[in-house]
């Protein structure tokens, strides 16, 4: 039998939330829809964030009111404060994440507080979690390059992934934000996460900005990581990270595993039709 490797769909978030166009909730209920029919485990469908801050994900709680929840698919949502959280719980969201960055500059201008302060933000999160058995996913960006700042040392993601995963975040979720991160920067950086976090709680999270995001799948592979990342259509980017383009495309990125032999329990004629859907809303 193949070995298993999840691809975890972030495109009605990741990949909408940077779209210039007001596009309808009805849109994005329906490419959520057509995303539940592809055979993904978990799907990342809304934001609770800031509105001000980020405008496009303001309908998010209308987005979890209107899809079809499909059995056996897990439908997340960012929240970046406890006002986000107790909206996501309201929205009956099956699990959230939190997000934080390894670099101080991309910190400070996507969330507006030093790592420290958003650490502390996500504690009665976390615990409000724990209380309800609320799985809780953890980003970290910025892992190998900051829009801001540069190179980002692997010990600083490393340090990072360390207290989101003793927090209680079930698995961490490694951005590489701004898609800079090569196979070799990419590598060096796993390999300090890994001392902290066991592999198997580690998720690649590649923007595909340089064109490299392949090529740091396979490197991740490489390492032990078997569960990625993927915005259907390649839509994306981040709205506080300065050319950040597209994450990298699902189904290219099922393509890639499926001739690698991997498994990943999707149907890639549904991924086509949700491709579409998701390019003919790109702004
Ligand atoms: P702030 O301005 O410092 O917050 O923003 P505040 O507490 O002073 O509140 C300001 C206003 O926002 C208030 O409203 C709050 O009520 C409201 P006002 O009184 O002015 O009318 N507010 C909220 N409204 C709705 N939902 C909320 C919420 N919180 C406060 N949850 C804050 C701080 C964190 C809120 C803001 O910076 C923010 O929302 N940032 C989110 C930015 C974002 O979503 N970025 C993209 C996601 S991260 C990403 O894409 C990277 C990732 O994909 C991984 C990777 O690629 O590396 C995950
Ligand atoms: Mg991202």
């Amino acid at each position: 039998m193949s070995e298993r490797v999840e691809i975890f769909e972030v495109g009605p978030r990741d990949g909408l939330q940077n779209e210039k166009r007001d596009i309808p909730v009805a849109e994005k209920v329906a490419l959520v829809d057509c995303l539940s029919r592809a055979g993904f485990s978990r799907i990342e469908v809304a934001s609770f964030v800031s509105p001000k801050w980020v405008p496009q994900m303001a309908g998010s709680g209308g987005v979890l009111a209107g899809i079809t929840k499909a059995k056996g698919v897990r439908y997340a949502a960012l929240t970046p404060n406890m006002q986000g959280y107790e909206a996501a719980l309201g929205a009956r969201a099956d699990e959230i994440a939190i997000f934080a960055s390894a670099s101080e500059a991309f910190s400070k201008a996507n969330v507006n507080a030093t790592i420290a302060e958003s650490l502390e933000r996500f504690a009665p999160i976390l615990e409000a979690a724990r209380h309800i058995d609320l799985p809780v996913r953890g980003y970290v960006s910025c892992v190998t390059d900051c829009p801001f700042e540069g190179a980002v040392a692997p010990e600083q993601v490393a340090k990072v992934a360390d207290q989101l995963f003793a927090m209680g975040c079930y698995e961490i979720s490694l951005g590489d934000t701004i898609g800079q991160g090569r196979p070799d920067s990419i590598a060096k950086m796993l390999l300090a996460v890994k001392e902290h976090v066991p592999v198997t709680r580690i998720a690649g999270h590649y923007h595909d900005t340089a064109g490299r995001a392949i090529d740091n799948i396979d490197a991740s592979l490489a390492l032990g990581v078997r569960v990625f990342d993927a915005s259907v259509g390649g839509l994306g980017g981040c709205p506080y990270a300065p050319g950040a383009a597209g994450n990298v495309a699902t189904e290219a990125v099922e393509a890639h595993l499926a001739r690698l032999g991997y498994e990943t329990g999707l149907d890639a004629a549904v991924l086509a039709k949700a491709a579409a859907m998701a390019k003919a809303m790109r702004s």
